[in-house]
């Protein structure tokens, strides 16, 4: 599907079509790859914060982690009740990698089986698999920030990131 013509240079005669056609699946595609950065630097976030406030340090260090736990997102410019907590931001950045990839697989007409059994041999697999991982250290990362476990997401975040640059397209 083609929404929107957009002049992209190149106006020598002769030259391919100066325009870029915008379709679903490079929105879908550029979405994808802005919610990675989101999430991968939240997840940075967590592995700076949790390295810097030693939880070893006692109850007052891990009173500190609660407390940037519950801080609201951003801090201005938005109506109170439409923050988000840290936590909340990390679900939001999930949610739309889930969504953006989840769109990025149909809208080539493709099928998840498909996409599972595709050219991409075992990596789509792997890549869901860490996905869930991933969403279950966001669950109880959310519940009791620990330093071991900003440490395991940040680094299942990277290994996500990794492999999908194996995904043949
Ligand atoms: C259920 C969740 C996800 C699904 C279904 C999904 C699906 C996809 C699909 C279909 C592609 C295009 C490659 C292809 O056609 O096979 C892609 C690319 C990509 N995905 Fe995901 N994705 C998901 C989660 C994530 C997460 C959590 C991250 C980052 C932490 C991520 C990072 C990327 C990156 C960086 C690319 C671009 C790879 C490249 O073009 O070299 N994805 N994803």
């Amino acid at each position: 599907m083609s929404w929107i013509g957009t002049r992209a240079g190149g106006t020598s005669e002769g030259a391919r079509s100066p325009y870029v056609t915008l379709s679903l699946p490079l929105l879908a595609a550029y979405a994808h790859i802005v919610a990675t950065v989101l999430l991968v630097g939240y997840a940075l976030f967590w592995v700076v914060m949790t390295t810097t406030i030693r939880e070893e340090e006692g109850p007052e260090s891990m009173g500190l982690l609660g407390l940037i736990q519950r801080g609201r997102w951003p801090p201005g410019g938005v109506p109170k009740p439409l923050r988000l907590t840290l936590p909340a931001l990390g679900w939001a950045f999930l949610l739309a990698l889930f969504l953006t990839g989840a769109l990025l697989v149909v809208s080539g007409g493709r099928t998840w089986d498909a996409w599972l059994a595709g050219r991409s041999g075992g990596w789509p697999v792997a890549k869901l698999t860490l996905f869930v991982l991933l969403v279950v250290g966001q669950a109880i990362a959310t519940m009791r920030p620990r330093r071991w476990l900003a440490y395991v997401n940040g680094g299942l975040a990277m290994m996500i990131v990794l492999v999908s640059a194996l995904l043949r397209h």
